[in-house]
């Protein structure tokens, strides 16, 4: 498996050499019989420092199946808008998701915590938190939007149209809408996130003053090689559309792209790579300083959804509080963790877990952080074998019903902010 660096470059690929045709798109004889499909992420006329697309070079083309049924699996998964219960202003945590204890692939494994905004709109994302212990043996996309994987725990073996991707803990991955993949669990079982994004394509965040170098750096995305198999079997492909899924079984599988070319395409980023920016003299630095992938909404600076982690790093700051402060925010907060410990927090949030802070409603460290790093002294100190994200959005995040009612939130939450001593003020 190979894999071709640079975000959403201009890759092109072949898996039998002489695939690709030269030159033109769609030219009247593709080579060996192929069928050129071009697949479109953005509209049409998009500017072109936004436009995405692929041309794919298939076995047959996409259009070649018959009608979709509804489809009953995946029971828990949901889109926004989310009005079966009123969205709550209280801070929400939840334990982490048991793995089931039937067979559950990765798609039926999926459950809805939340999201924002309306999927007819192109606005907003659907969250989702996944607990699997059974191989696809199904094909599944979704129409509605774009998926970051976010891995927990076990890996992901991903076969897509567009090639294999093995994704791990600490890496994440994003499909791109319409995209047709298969999961398998090379380690038998899997946890982890998905925000699955309604709105503008993820791309990576403008960098201003910070200059052409760091956080994710653009090569270190990967995309992988064409790859297909010719497999005249039965086939099962599920979609998501609007919400509802729908089933139809193919005599062939779907992954029967010989070779392909453009700039939309699943990748892989590695977390760890990330180039951590933080403050060299006081203060914390707002935690957009920790973007790696955002979607932007039609407000400049304000995004549909940004994905943020809290990687390991130094912290030197001098006669500052430094953990996460105290705050109030416009936006929404929706947090996850993958390994470790985050530095706002002495306990109750384990990996696999969640947390949801909504819009303008107080939260930051608990107590025992606080007082922690009140009494720390302030030499240089490493953070280590950590890292928490956060999906943040502009929208308020409306939990479904399902992670309203589930035994695993944290109902005594709010008592992580007891007990703070009042203030003393002179006289
Ligand atoms: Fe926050």
């Amino acid at each position: 498996m190979t894999y071709h660096p640079g975000f959403a470059n201009h890759v092109a690929t072949e898996a039998v050499p002489g695939a690709l045709p030269i030159g033109r798109n769609s030219p009247q004889h593709v080579p060996f019989g192929l069928y050129a499909e071009q697949l479109s992420g953005t509209a049409f006329t998009a500017p072109r420092s936004e436009n995405r697309r692929s041309w794919l070079y298939r076995l047959r083309p996409t259009a070649q199946h018959g009608a979709f049924r509804p489809y009953d699996g995946a029971p828990h998964l949901k889109t926004a808008p989310f009005i079966d219960v009123p969205p709550s202003p209280n801070r929400l945590r939840w334990d982490p998701l048991p793995m089931p204890d039937v067979p559950t692939n990765w798609v039926d494994g999926l459950i809805t915590y939340g999201g924002t905004g309306n999927v007819a709109q192109h606005n907003g994302v659907g969250i989702h938190l996944y607990a699997a212990t059974a191989d696809m043996d199904r094909v599944f996309f979704s129409a509605d939007g774009e998926l970051l994987i976010v891995p927990q725990e076990g890996r992901l073996a991903i076969d897509t149209e567009l090639g294999r991707i093995d994704v791990a803990p600490l890496q994440v991955v994003v499909i791109p809408r319409g995209v047709r993949f298969r999961v398998a669990l090379p380690d038998g079982h899997a946890r982890g996130y998905v925000c699955e994004n309604y709105g503008a394509l993820l791309r990576l965040p403008d960098l201003g003053p910070i200059g052409a170098n760091g956080l994710a750096n653009p090569r270190d995305f990967e995309t992988p090689s064409a790859w297909f198999e010719d497999r005249d079997e039965p086939c099962e492909v599920i979609q998501k559309f609007q919400g509802a899924l729908w089933t139809v079984t193919l005599d062939h599988s779907p992954f029967d792209v010989v070779a392909w070319h453009g700039n939309l395409a699943p990748y892989r980023y590695d977390l760890t790579r990330f180039n951590t920016i933080n403050t060299v003299s006081f203060d914390h630095p707002d935690p957009s300083i920790f973007t790696v992938l955002t979607s932007p909404s039609e407000t400049p600076g304000t995004a549909n959804v940004d994905f943020v982690i809290f990687p390991p790093r130094w912290m030197v700051a001098e006669d500052s509080f430094r953990p996460p402060w105290f705050h109030r925010n416009v936006m929404s907060e929706f947090m996850g963790l993958i390994t470790g410990a985050y530095d706002a927090k002495e306990g109750g949030f384990a990996p696999g877990g969640a947390s949801l802070h909504n819009q303008m409603n107080g939260h930051g460290p608990d107590r025992a952080s606080y007082d922690k790093a009140v009494a720390a002294t302030l030499v240089p100190h490493q953070i280590v074998d950590t890292m928490a994200f956060m999906f943040e959005t502009h929208h308020v995040v409306r939990p479904t019903r399902w992670a309203s009612e589930t035994p695993t939130m944290q109902l005594d939450y709010d008592d992580v902010w007891t007990g703070f001593a009042k203030a003393r003020l002179p006289g």
